[in-house]
């Protein structure tokens, strides 16, 4: 049992149920046909029991994400889930074109607290995304996949007049995996890995009686362009050692991060994230949008759908565990309904994550802590 359970029960005794809440609904005019809602279903008017949980694993807080970051533990996985474009919760933009100044300071900040290990999933429209795309190459990051969810054709049925929108109707998201880039001496990895081998003195070609390989040291460790191919930690190991052995002495250490000593293959292991595929799956994800009991509701199963865009739980569990290790820390900037931080805690990952808007924090503090209740029952 965790230490802080204490702590944790004291804060669920203070929440409050949300059936015994009380709330104003808001109508909308018609089910939208864009990917996602638009509009608010419900506002809460009373004060909250709480704007901060913290049970040792799942941290969530209210507040803008802008001034949380600085107080969370570095991240191993960001899960974005922010603006769209499409006016879908208070405070986002109206379409695309602002979007990549909404996303700049939140991304200028990970980037400060990522390390090369952080994978980052933005989830986001088509156009949303190829309009932030630009800020996240200038901060460091680079794409690996556009991984499409295909919400398949019963997320349209009877809505959309095709000869009207004059286009095919838009059944998807994408979630995008990018990784932060390794620099070290402020040079990408293959560039550093050359000019490193080229100060010792020794020919090139002699990187493959290094690694004791027959010419996979030249042709892919080596190489500067697209077949460069980041080498294992063994074969990283091999190379370190012949150079600071065999390379011009005046030049050691060689393949050094601080100046000091070389870097060993466990350092080597950490200028990557991880990333473990289950078997089957590809970039495209069909599965239905959301209904159904997954959905939280204001009433129990009755009411109100509270978040129109509420992700599937699945799906976020999938990109978390595909990129998530022992010890990985997972960070959910925009948190809604915080599935991207059950999803942490059911597998076990520290996560930290903030919402702005208070009656959204209100039904996910209460998600949150009936997840907790449930795991203790476990
Ligand atoms: C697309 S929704 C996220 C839904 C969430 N993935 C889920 O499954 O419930 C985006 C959320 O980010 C919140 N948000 C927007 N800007 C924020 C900020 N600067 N800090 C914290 N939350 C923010 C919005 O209020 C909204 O609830």
């Amino acid at each position: 049992m965790r230490n802080t359970e204490s702590k944790s029960m004291a804060k669920a005794k203070s929440a409050v149920a949300p059936e015994q809440i009380p709330t104003k609904t808001t109508k909308r005019k018609s089910a939208p046909t864009s990917t996602v809602g638009r509009g608010k279903a419900v506002v809460r008017e009373q004060p909250l029991s709480a704007e901060h949980w913290d049970d040792g694993l799942t941290s969530i807080t209210f507040g803008d994400s802008l001034e949380q970051y600085s107080q969370w533990e570095s991240p191993t996985c960001i899960v974005s889930d922010g603006a769209y474009g499409v006016l879908g919760f208070e405070g986002d933009t109206s379409d695309h074109t602002g979007m990549p100044e909404w996303y700049e300071p939140h991304i200028a900040q990970w980037s400060e607290r990522a390390t090369p290990q952080t994978v980052l999933w933005f989830w986001n429209s088509e156009i949303g995304w190829a309009s932030v795309h630009p800020v996240l190459e200038k901060y460091g990051w680079r794409y690996v996949n556009a991984n499409i969810w295909d919400k398949g054709i019963g997320h349209i049925a009877g809505n959309v007049n095709t000869a009207k929108i004059r286009r095919f109707p838009v059944v998807s998201e994408v979630c995008v995996q990018y990784v932060f880039e390794a620099r070290i001496d402020g040079k990408l990895l293959k560039h550093w890995l050359m000019d490193e081998w080229k100060r010792t003195g020794l020919p090139v070609k002699r990187a493959n009686t290094a690694c004791g390989v027959a010419d996979a040291a030249v042709r892919k460790y080596l190489d500067q362009g697209h077949l460069w191919y980041w080498m294992p930690p063994e074969k990283f190991q091999m190379l370190v050692d012949y150079a600071n052995e065999h390379g011009a002495p005046e030049g050691r250490p060689y393949f050094s991060a601080n100046g000091k000593k070389p870097m060993t293959g466990d350092d080597w292991a950490k200028t990557r994230s991880a990333f473990n595929c289950p078997h089957g799956v590809t970039n495209v994800w069909q599965r239905p949008a959301l209904r159904g009991e997954e959905r939280i509701k204001t009433n129990g199963k009755t009411g109100k759908a509270v978040h129109l865009n509420q992700k599937p739980l699945d799906l976020m569990t999938r990109i978390i565990e595909a990129s998530t290790e022992k010890g990985g820390v997972v960070w959910e900037p925009f948190g809604g309904l915080f599935t991207g931080s059950l999803a942490a805690k059911n597998l076990g990952f520290r996560s930290f994550a903030a919402e702005i808007d208070p009656t959204y924090f209100h039904y996910g503090l209460d998600r949150i802590i009936e997840a907790d209740r449930q795991h203790r029952l476990l």
